[in-house]
């Protein structure tokens, strides 16, 4: 199987006795040949590089600009000078709680292009929408935002909203069949080359190696699963 990309979203999560705590067992494990990246709260990234070997480090999201008066936002500059290597931008909980818009995406994204950070984009449909049929239709919209953008140099993550800390996962089907919709979109308009396209939402270590195995998924989000050195391991090394 090929190395895969697996990241761990610690969201608002940990202060830094807890990396400590997280770092004192996870540097006892092997090291893994799956792609890793750590990606925790902004005021924590320089202590988690401290910590790094073969890791990556990624941030939570970033400003559409470079620098100004704009108070309470983060550059992808200076995510840059950091040591990220990824940044995730559109993750559901900055749509549907923070109100950021699709529109956003596309120059957040360009900017962190820019900046040399690998974007991760986040899409992915809510319950009512699934219900009604719309995945399709909405995951394509939230990927319009890249036409226009550089061709590549960035990864996509779906994450259907319904399985966000639900403990739902989607079948490994549905991860399949949307995550190959992804790709096809991306072939058919010329963009998104060698992106990786990662499934999120209720990643465990019970199910984290079939979604592995599963077609078109070349990679997990991980949020609440990651928290813990132990069930994180078993994910990273369960594909
Ligand atoms: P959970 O793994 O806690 O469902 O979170 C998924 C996620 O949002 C990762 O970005």
């Amino acid at each position: 199987m090929e190395n895969k990309i697996i990241a761990a979203n610690w969201k608002m999560y940990k202060v830094k006795r807890d990396v400590d705590a997280f770092f004192e067992i996870w540097r006892k494990y092997e090291r893994l040949k799956n792609e890793i990246v750590i990606i925790p709260q902004a005021p924590l990234l320089s202590y988690v590089k401290n910590f790094l070997s073969y890791e990556k480090l990624g941030a939570q999201n970033c400003s559409d600009k470079k620098e100004g008066a704009f108070t309470g936002e983060v550059s992808p500059y200076l995510l840059k000078d950091t040591g990220c290597d990824y940044v995730l931008i559109g993750h559901s909980e900055r749509r549907h709680i923070f109100g950021e818009k699709n529109e956003i995406m596309g120059l957040k994204i360009k900017n962190a292009i820019e900046a040399n950070i690998r974007p991760i984009y986040c899409v992915g449909e809510k319950l009512e929408e699934r219900e009604k049929g719309k995945t399709i239709d909405v995951v394509f919209e939230q990927l319009s935002v890249l036409k226009g953008l550089p061709s590549g140099g960035y990864d996509i993550a779906y994450e259907p909203v319904w399985a966000i800390g639900t403990g739902k996962v989607a079948k490994k089907e549905d991860a399949s069949f949307v995550q190959g919709k992804i790709k096809e979109y991306l072939s058919q308009n010329k963009i998104g080359e060698g992106a990786r396209i990662l499934y999120g939402g209720s990643v465990k270590p019970d199910n984290s190696s079939e979604l592995l195995m599963a077609p078109n998924v070349d990679g997990l989000l991980v949020g609440g699963a990651s928290l813990d050195p132990g069930s994180f391991f078993k994910i990273v090394s369960s594909g």
